[in-house]
Formats: structure tokens, sequence, C-alpha cells
């Protein structure tokens, strides 16, 4: 395992509005190396709590080196962040503030052997899981055309999908897929020249899209955000720090459920569907990085926080 790095981004907007109680019990579901929670967990005296998970078992060997000098207590779990409501179930407690910052991290994207980069070549994997069964090659093998073409259109927002699909199913009739470069190739080849001269690299939607779909990324998020709520204190705060539209659209779509989530007809003059919200949006539009930030890491680009507080 190489040094990990990866600058957390829009830390200090995170800790603003995280709110953070010297003695409170505070969550980072995708803790990487732990760049933010190193922050929250500074900011917690001994009797303050920090549980930490990520799917990643490298980030969480990395996360617990870097948390080690913490005095708070740590808990640093192997797990996806669906599983918050279990864990916390299990011991009892709730929560005063959960972060999520989705995605991957630079160092899965810089660990070539990942398969997580269109720029290095590598065997086709993109697991943040390497025990999970799944691989980006199971996944560009085996899928039927119609299923490729809709992930890269749903995950990707990509216009050339149905002819990427079609390229992707007639070259791994002569042999599988086994590489990332063999997939630039196909994606390159079955677009047309004006696409290629996009500023965009031109795999960068598929590689998106066959990520999410590997990691099964849009149902974490909207699994934990349906879930977590009897888990968090009153006063409590969610934050969450997306990357791309389909997954900020989740964030806000649950966020502001949970702050109305009556399904009642609005001429019913009385509410009969007995649905009360759990607490407010903090942030009617979303936190972006300063053009500072984004000078400074090019990667806190397309970030956007989202904030919740429950009742
Ligand atoms: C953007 S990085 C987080 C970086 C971290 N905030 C830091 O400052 O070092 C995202 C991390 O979340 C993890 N991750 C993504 N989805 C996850 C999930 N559903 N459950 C747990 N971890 C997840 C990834 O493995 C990755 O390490």
């Amino acid at each position: 395992m190489g040094t990990f790095s990866h600058i957390p981004v829009l830390l200090n907007e995170t800790l603003a509005n995280l709110s953070i109680k010297p003695d409170g019990i505070y969550a980072d579901g995708t803790a990487g190396g732990g760049g933010h929670s190193f922050e929250i967990g500074s900011r917690l005296s001994e009797n303050g709590m920090l549980i930490c998970t990520d799917r990643d078992a490298e980030a969480v060997e990395a996360c617990k080196k870097r948390l080690s000098s913490l005095e708070c207590k740590t808990e640093i779990i192997h797990s996806e962040f669906s599983s918050l409501p279990l864990i916390l179930e299990d011991r009892a407690i709730k929560l005063d503030g959960l972060l999520l910052d989705l995605g991957v991290s630079s160092y899965q994207l810089d660990s070539a052997e990942r398969g997580f980069s269109y720029m290095q070549n590598a065997p086709l994997d993109m697991r943040m899981n390497k025990n999970d069964a799944v691989t980006a090659a199971d996944i560009i093998n085996t899928y039927s055309e119609n299923e490729l073409s809709r992930i890269f259109f749903e995950y990707g927002e990509e216009r050339w999908s149905k002819h990427i699909a079609r390229k992707i199913v007639a070259r791994r009739q002569e042999k599988p897929f086994e590489t990332t470069f063999e997939l630039v190739d196909a994606i390159r080849s079955a677009m047309p020249a004006k696409a290629l001269n996009e500023a965009q690299h031109p795999a960068k939607r598929v590689f998106q899209a066959v990520r999410i779909a590997v990691n099964g990324e849009l149902s974490q998020i909207s699994d934990i955000l349906s879930t977590i709520m009897p888990y968090m204190n009153h006063g409590g705060r969610i934050c969450v720090i997306t990357f791309h539209s389909l997954e900020d659209r989740i964030v806000k779509t649950s966020f502001a459920t949970a702050e109305h989530p009556c399904t009642c007809p609005p001429d019913f003059p009385i509410c009969v569907c007995g649905k009360k919200s759990l607490g407010k949006v903090i942030t009617k539009k979303p936190v972006v990085p300063s053009e500072e930030e984004i000078k400074a890491n090019p990667r806190a680009r397309s970030s956007k926080l989202r904030v919740f507080e429950v009742k």
C-alpha cells in the first residue's frame, strides 16, 4: 500500500456546519485516509466519540494510523456506510453529526492497479471493497447491450451510450475485456470525431457509470438518508459532499422529503398521512468551494455540500 494522499474538500465549511460539540458523538461514513475525520476528532474531548466507516480496507488501515493520536474515543470499521444504523443500534448510541464525502479518494484514483482511472492501464476492477463479488470486467463482459447502454446513459449521462454499448458487445465476442485501456479504446472508437475533441476525456462518463454500477453507489446514498434519521440526536447535523449531479439530486430530494414528508394532496384541510417533518434543510443552496480551493485542489471543482438538521 502506498502513501495515502487525499486533500479533504470543503473542510472548513464542513467543520463549521457540523457544529461540533466536544462531548458529542460523530460519524464519518466515508473516512478514506481520515482527512476530515482527523479534524473532527481534534475538536472532540476524551468524552467525545468518532465512528468511522469505509468500505475500502486500505482506507481503513490508513485512517487508523491517521487517527491514532486523537484524544477522543474512536472506532474505525471496515463497512459500508449504509450499515451505520445497525452499528449505532448495536452500541445503543445516537449521533450529533454525520459526514458523507461521497465518491472515490485521490488515493483510489491514483492507485493504478485498482482500475478506477482511464488515464492508467490496469485490470478492469473498480471495486472499492475488494471482497465484493462483481468487478468492472464482469459488468463489461456479461451485461446485455441494452443494460450497458442504460448504465452509461443513467449513471454517466453519456450521449453516445448506445454506440458504445454496441461496440463493447461486438469487441467482447472476439476477446473478453481485461484492462482499462481496452475499454478506453472501445469507447473512443465508438464516438464520432467531434465528441473526441471535447475538453472532457472521452472515457470519463463511462468510467463514472461503471464505477457507480460496480459499487451500487446511488442506492447506498438513498439507503442511508432514509434510515439514519432515528439514529440522530435532536439538533444533529448531516453533511453530505457530492461530486456529480446524480449524487446531488438524491441528497437534495432526500433532505427535502425529510423536511416535508407529508403526502396529502395540497387541498386537504388537515394532514391525514401522519408523516411528520424530521428536521430542516440548512443549505437552501449547496455550499461550493472557493476559487482558491479549486486552484489548490482541482478535484474539489465539482464538490457541493448540503446540510440537514434533525429535529
Ligand atoms: C472522497 S473519499 C473520502 C476522503 C476523506 N473524507 C478524507 O478526507 O480523507 C471517499 C471514501 O469513501 C469510501 N466510500 C465510498 N462509498 C462508500 C460506502 N457506501 N460506504 C463506505 N465507504 C464508502 C471510499 O472507499 C473512499 O475511501
